[in-house]
Parts: structure tokens; sequence; C-alpha cells
């Protein structure tokens, strides 16, 4: 089987990890410390906080600007839901904002339809690496807290994703761009969230007295250990994305020429992060549904995903917003949407036997 998106870790973050182990130093110490400088470096953003997950970056940066009970935070359905559970973990209300057709990252139009006096945030999520369009969302004077989990290189209109919004949430999950296995981090400009973020991490000792807290904290820290493996694939940055761009080429080059079958929009002005190659399957033109190419991509054992099915359609958000209304172009594009095989952990001869085995289903579907 062509795995889906396998880690690319080499003798690096081995030899890295060894070194840590034998530092005699596990938890949050110098090398946590070390990734949260460079990756400030890397994003351009004055604060950055190395936590325990990506999910972790989301909660502790909502609670940082002020989200509780009774808020609304408005957000987009086509994410993974750990974007959508962190606002109901702070006690608040998840509004979801359909999504635009060309990219399905939140549609500004929609969210400006939905913003009241309660809401507190903006959660907008730069959906396989194509930054959401954030100007707009900007302009509301609402904190933004961006779900970068798949935007560690992504720029939006020259500037670093990472240096824009109030904070902004990254996910060293196994799979993402950087990747430790767990982690995420938190960058931001504004120096009361990041010491808001600081508190809520770990827990913050009182002054004077020798045991005592000021605020119950969350045990949020990430670990030397995987900051160490996450330190090397910061280096490795750049030269695994030059991999993933060619990736990019080759899928783009290929489904050019399959009737039914287009990528996700790319916004020009913008750097994407070619985090996940995302097609969406016209059933009409295409001879066949989106789970019939994934059922068939797997006879052929080509690995595919989907990225995402909508939030509020799964079961924990129907109980939860019972009159959610429909969101018409996120629930069309979740029958449609197709995740290929994408990885520096992949050769090109992969990657053409992915392309390979994806024209063997559009011939055997549209003959
Ligand atoms: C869009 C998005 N947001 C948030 C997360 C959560 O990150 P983590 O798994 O590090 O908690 C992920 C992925 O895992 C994701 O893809």
């Amino acid at each position: 089987m062509l795995g889906f998106q396998p880690p690319a870790i080499g003798d690096e973050e081995i030899e890295a990890v060894a070194e840590t182990l034998r530092s005699g130093w596990l938890t949050t110490g110098p090398r946590a410390a070390e990734l949260e400088r460079r990756f400030a470096e890397y994003v351009q953003a004055e604060h950055v906080l190395a936590v325990a997950s990506g999910t972790a970056a989301l909660h502790l940066a909502l609670l940082a600007v002020g989200v509780g009970p009774g808020d609304e935070v408005i957000t987009t359905p086509i994410t993974w839901p750990a974007t959508a559970n962190v606002i109901v973990h702070a006690g608040a209300t998840p509004v979801f904002a359909d999504v635009r057709d060309s990219d399905l990252n939140i549609d500004p139009d929609q969210v400006a339809a939905l913003v009241t006096e309660k809401t507190k945030a903006i959660v907008p999520v730069d959906l396989a690496g194509q930054p959401a369009d954030l100007d707009p969302l900007l302009a509301h004077g609402i904190p933004i807290v961006e779900d970068a989990a798949h935007a560690a290189e992504s720029e939006y209109r020259g500037r670093k994703i990472g240096s824009i919004a109030e904070a902004t949430c990254f996910s060293l999950y196994a799979t993402k761009n950087i990747a430790a296995g767990e982690g995420g981090l938190i960058s931001t400009n504004d120096s009361a969230i990041a010491e808001a973020i600081q508190t809520l991490r770990l827990m913050r000792r009182g002054d004077g007295s020798l045991y005592d807290i000021v605020v119950p904290g969350y045990k949020a820290n990430l670990s030397d250990v995987l900051a160490a493996i996450a330190l090397v694939q910061l280096d490795k940055v750049e030269r695994h994305g030059e991999i993933r761009r060619r990736q990019f080429a080759m899928y783009d080059e290929s489904v050019a020429e399959l009737d039914g079958i287009e990528p996700l929009a790319r916004d020009p002005r913008d750097t994407h992060a070619h985090h996940l190659y995302i097609v969406r399957i016209d059933a009409e033109r295409a001879g066949g549904t989106r789970d019939e190419y994934q059922r068939l991509l797997a006879e052929e054992n080509i690995a595919t995903s989907i990225h995402f099915l909508p939030v509020h359609e799964l079961t924990a958000y129907r109980e939860l917003l019972p009159d959610q209304p429909p969101l018409p172009v996120a629930e069309r594009a979740a029958a449609e949407i197709l995740s290929l095989p994408l990885s520096p952990a992949h050769s090109d001869e992969d990657i053409a036997d992915a392309i390979a085995a994806l024209g063997r289903v559009h011939t055997s579907l549209t003959r």
C-alpha cells in the first residue's frame, strides 16, 4: 500500500532524540526554548509558545484572548473537529460560517453576516496550506485565532502566516509539515496574549510563598524530546517544501487531463504550504463518486483520505446545535473531496504510481 502521508524522519531526528535522552532533561527545557526562538524567527512573530498539541494551542489561545461562557466564536465547518471542540472547551458556542467553493476556506461574507455583539473571536483555518482570506476577517476588529495547522510555510499577500493574527496556532502532529509526532506552537505579537498563554500552559507560581499557584493551569507544555525532533524538522522545512511543491506540480499536470477531477484553488498572491493535495470529484463528469474513487484507489493499493467532513454534521455537533442551518457549499464539497498521497517521504516514482492508478480508475469509470 502506498501510504497517504508517511512521516519524513531521518537519522538527524533519531540522533537529536538520542542526544536529548542522554542529556538527562526530558521535559520542557532548553530544546523547547530553542524551538520557540527559532520558530518565532521563522514566522516573524514577537513571541512563540510551545505546547502539547495543535488542539492545546487553539484552546489556550482562545482563553488568552478572553473567550469564555456565553461568547460566540465563528469558525469553519471544513476542518478537523478540534478547531470547534476547543470553542466548546472554553465554554463558548461555535458558530459555523459556510466556506468558499473555490478553496473551501471560510467565506468572509458569510462571517460578516454572523458577527454579533456576542462574537468574541474568529477562527479561520488555512486549509491544505492555502491561507484563509484574512484581511476582511481582521476588518471586524475581533480577535483572530488562526488555525494554521496546515500552514507552517504559508504567506498571505507576502506576510508570513504566524505574524498577522492576534494568535496563530500550528500543529506538530505526525502528518504535519513540521512533524514531531505531537505538539503545537502558538505565535503572537501581543505580549499580554503571550503572557496569558504562558500562565495557562503550566501554572504560574505565586510570589513569596514556597508553594502556591495563581491560575489552575492545563499542563499543556511540550517535552524537549519532541522539541528536539521539531527543531530538525524546522531545519528541513524548506527542503521538504521543495519536494511537496514538485509533487503538487506532478498532480496538477496529470489531473488537468482528467475530466471531472479538479484540485482546490490556490491563490497566486499567497504562498501555499502544499500540505494536502485535495481534489474535488464531480461524479457526473468523472464517471463515479468520491467514495467509488476512494474504494477503487484502495484496490490499486493507493491510500487516500478526506479533509474534512463538515464538523456541524458530526454527531456531537448535531446534538449540541440542533438548530444549525444548512451550510450548502460545505455539505456539497464534503461528498466530492479526496486527498491524494503527499509526503517528502515519497519518491517521484511513488507519486507517479498514484497518478497512474488514478488515471486507470478514471478510464475504467468514464469508459
Ligand atoms: C486543521 C487542523 N486543526 C487542528 C488540528 C489539531 O492539531 P493536533 O492534532 O496537533 O492537536 C489539526 C490536526 O491534527 C488540523 O488538521
